[in-house]
């Protein structure tokens, strides 16, 4: 893995949660991209080498909406940027992780994505994502 690529914030409003964490870090959110297969909306802000994602739920079956009403808003995912997304996760079904997407998906900010079941990971969510070269 190459490095921490980003941060994953569930929050039940992206507007508000856009402004604290404008005030927060001291700079607006660089885009904001909705990504209906996941049905989320979501925000992201530069941070030094990695980024930080805000994501909201657009309906109620998504895993944001879930992952909110289980544990409130917070911490949802880290992000780790590899090299070869397929190589990656060979290795790791190998090392005996389990992934939750079979296949590479398409992500939001025009990426590859796919997650690691957090049972496997100490119960954090890491998602794998490689950038789409067009
Ligand atoms: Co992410």
């Amino acid at each position: 893995m190459i490095r921490l690529e980003h941060i994953g914030i569930a929050v039940k409003d992206l507007k508000s949660a856009n402004t604290l964490y404008k005030q927060l870090l001291g700079k607006r959110h660089y885009k904001t991209e909705e990504v209906a297969s996941e049905h989320v909306i979501t925000s992201f802000f530069k941070t030094g080498q990695s980024k930080i994602e805000l994501l909201e739920a657009t309906s109620p079956e998504s895993a944001i909406a879930r992952f909110i009403e289980k544990r409130g808003e917070g911490i949802h995912h880290i992000a780790f940027e590899v090299e070869d997304i397929e190589v990656e996760m060979e290795r790791l079904k190998e090392e005996g992780f389990r992934l939750l997407n079979e296949k590479p998906k398409r992500g939001a900010d025009n990426k590859l994505v796919c997650f690691v079941h957090p049972k496997s990971a100490n119960g954090v969510l890491v998602e794998l994502c490689q950038s789409i070269k067009e």
